[in-house]
């Protein structure tokens, strides 16, 4: 099968999120990088990218200059990785999208819940594959979990708690560093700051294991480091539209926890455990009987906890391989064999409502609010 060409916006040297989308769109040999606008700075992001291997007429100083290079060329990407900080992800996005190209668009998809609505109608109209960066839905045994829950295995969901807590932006000697800082400024990140930032992808594997929608929520946000101006920790309640009860916490400031992402889920028959550095286990138990430790790799799991490993059983199979695993079903889906798992515009539209409705929410001492954005009301 011929190899897809790749383009990336951002993630160029040092940034925290580029080299996961490297590791993850090479990994498999669908893709080859063969243009990219990788940095802000622009002699910096062409230097990078052709050290990357990207031919120097390629290897651009910023989007619109790689827009413009790459809309008409017979070999122009197949697919194009948006992996720049929040505030730039509409415009960009949506300007590919409408020249023809498939789009990656990191997490947060907008700032605003209608610029996520204009996405989901660009994407509509053009025909385009606009895919959101949640990656942790396509670790193996997330799948499996998603599967064991519609194949009625844990019965009815009842609850799902949820963390996304780490202590990486605990340090208030710290939180001038220009990689932390814009994260907590509403001009470069919008409404929210954490809940934006790692909340949604909480929130969004929730949606994703349940297979249900977040419809209300009622949230609390605090700035614990008093110069941020956006919530560095922030408590959630929701309720899904099945009528799961939802609890999330997310932080920044939870020094001692670090990377602090799990779920766990419980229905009327059973429930299990997924945290994320732990990827290769799914802590299962069946009502009335042993806890039981699932690994990625044996006999037995469902169709897409299998396809998505590469390694023997018990090997670390880790981040960029879920990332990997994104860009693998964007490969199918390119290909015209597109499949269910992959997350689209349309969650990143409901996490976007989610996140304003959130914020609305906190101002209004914590009242339970519609988290659903207004197109799919
Ligand atoms: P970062 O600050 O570490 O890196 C941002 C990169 O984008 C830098 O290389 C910068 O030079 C480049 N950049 C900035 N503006 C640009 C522009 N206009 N054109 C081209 N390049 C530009 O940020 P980080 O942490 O890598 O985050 C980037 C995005 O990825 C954010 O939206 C963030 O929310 C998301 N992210 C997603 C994660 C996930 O698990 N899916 C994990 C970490 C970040």
């Amino acid at each position: 099968m011929a190899q897809l060409n790749w383009g990336m916006i951002g993630g160029g040297e040092g940034s925290q999120i580029g080299p996961a989308h490297r590791l993850g769109a090479l990994a498999d040999g669908h893709f080859r990088l063969v243009a990219g606008a990788l940095d802000h700075r622009a002699e910096q992001g062409r230097a990078y990218a052709q050290r990357l291997g990207v031919a120097s007429d390629r290897a651009y100083g910023d989007w619109t200059e790689m827009l413009a290079g790459e809309r008409n060329r017979p070999d122009r990407p197949d697919l194009v990785t948006v992996a720049t900080p929040n505030s730039t992800h509409f415009q960009i996005t949506k300007a590919f999208l409408e020249a023809g190209f498939n789009v990656l668009c990191e997490k947060p998809m907008t700032l605003t819940v209608e610029e996520g609505e204009e996405i989901v109608k660009v994407a509509e109209k053009t025909g385009k594959i606009c895919a959101v960066n949640y990656c942790y839905s396509a670790y193996p045994m997330v799948r499996q979990a998603r599967a064991m829950v519609q194949e009625g295995q844990i019965g009815k969901v009842r609850l799902v708690v949820t963390n996304f807590s780490h202590g990486h932006h605990g340090d208030a000697t710290d939180a001038d560093n220009p990689r932390v800082r814009w994260r907590y400024d509403p001009a470069m990140a919008g409404v929210s700051g954490q809940f934006a930032d790692c909340g949604i992808h909480a929130l969004h594997m929730a949606s994703f294991i349940c297979n249900d929608e977040v419809t209300r929520l009622s949230a609390d946000f605090a700035s614990t480091i008093a110069s941020r101006q956006l919530e560095d920790d922030a408590m959630v309640n929701f309720r899904m539209a099945g009528g799961t009860v939802g609890r999330l916490w997310t932080s920044s400031v939870a020094i001692g926890r670090q990377h602090g992402f799990d779920i766990q889920v419980f229905g009327e028959t059973g429930g299990f455990r997924w945290a994320s550095e732990q990827p290769n286990q799914l802590i299962y138990t069946p009502l009335g009987g042993r806890t039981q430790i699932m690994e990625k790799g044996e006999a037995g799991l469902c169709e897409d906890a299998r396809r998505l490993s590469r390694v023997a059983i018990a090997h670390p199979e880790g981040f960029p391989l879920a990332v990997a695993n994104i860009y693998c079903d964007l490969a199918d889906a390119i290909r015209g064999a597109p499949r269910e798992g992959l997350p689209r515009a349309a969650a990143g539209l409901r996490s976007m409502a989610a996140v304003h409705a959130a914020v609305a929410s906190a101002k209004a001492g914590g009242a339970w609010v519609d988290a659903r954005p207004p197109m799919f009301r």
